[in-house]
């Protein structure tokens, strides 16, 4: 494991942007998982002014996001697809074909949790994959559970990331956030070359010390990237304890 500790949010996320972008330079078709959340924003703002310096071309970049709400469509404002979309790929000469997100409109879970991984099998293993870290510890929307949940998954949310996301995304309104979502498996996101892990704020500092200091559990479900080899942990100061630095390699 590799930690990157920063003094501040912006300089975290510039740091976040550089691996990416230097991925993407090295293998300019290059398959990156993306994740969504306030965490990535000051990550993919960076990329975006990586492209429009001339630094980062996104012609040939094929992604794959973790996650989407179960009954949002790509319209919905709050929908994971639009974020994709308003955060990076509207502003980047990404082709959106090669933009995957599974289909929140997907009514039949099982068919909806199949056909993502039929579309992640087709494009084989990630080079790099970015997660940020849920106040329970979820990876994408694996919430703790029981076992590590291999394929994609239709998941019941828990209370506590309902009320997350209600905050910082719904304006406060818990009754419209959606109870369920559809996630990349955990199994996936092992499989991905390179993994990155961001988390910033003082809120994050337990579940990330939990995560990477404490014992590899499921139900902290980030923890099962301790048994990754090539994971790197970046964030700012308030979220990346000395105990998360002295864990490093
Ligand atoms: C959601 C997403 C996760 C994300 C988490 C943390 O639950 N599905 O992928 O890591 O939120 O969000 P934030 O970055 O806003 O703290």
């Amino acid at each position: 494991m590799r930690v990157i500790r920063k003094a501040t949010y912006e300089e975290a996320s510039k740091a976040c942007a550089e691996l990416i972008a230097s991925q993407i330079r090295l293998k300019p078709d290059c398959k990156v998982g993306l994740a969504t959340g306030s965490t990535p924003v000051g990550t993919y703002k960076a990329l975006v002014d990586f492209y429009k310096e001339g630094s980062l071309d996104f012609s040939r970049v094929v992604t794959a996001n973790l996650d989407e709400y179960r009954g949002l469509g790509g319209d919905h404002d709050q929908s994971y697809r639009y974020f994709m979309n308003t955060n990076l790929f509207d502003h980047v000469n990404i082709d959106k074909k090669n933009t995957f997100v599974p289909d929140g409109l997907e009514a039949d879970a099982v068919k909806a949790c199949t056909d993502y991984d039929a579309i992640l099998k087709s494009l084989g293993h990630l080079d790099i994959q970015l997660l940020g870290i849920g106040g329970d510890g979820h990876i994408g929307f694996n919430e703790p559970a029981d076992a590590f949940c291999v394929n994609t998954q239709c998941i019941d949310l828990e209370k506590q990331t309902i009320e997350d996301n209600a905050r910082l995304f719904f304006n406060g309104k818990i009754d419209e956030v959606p109870t369920q979502a559809y996630t990349m498996g955990i199994g996936y996101i092992m499989k991905s070359t390179t993994v990155i892990l961001m988390a910033t704020g003082a809120g994050k500092k337990d579940i990330v010390e939990k995560a990477f200091t404490g014992p590899v559990t499921p139900s902290v479900p980030a923890s099962i990237l301790q048994l990754h080899p090539n994971v790197v942990v970046i964030g700012d100061e308030a979220a990346i304890s000395e105990k998360v630095v002295a864990a490093a390699d």
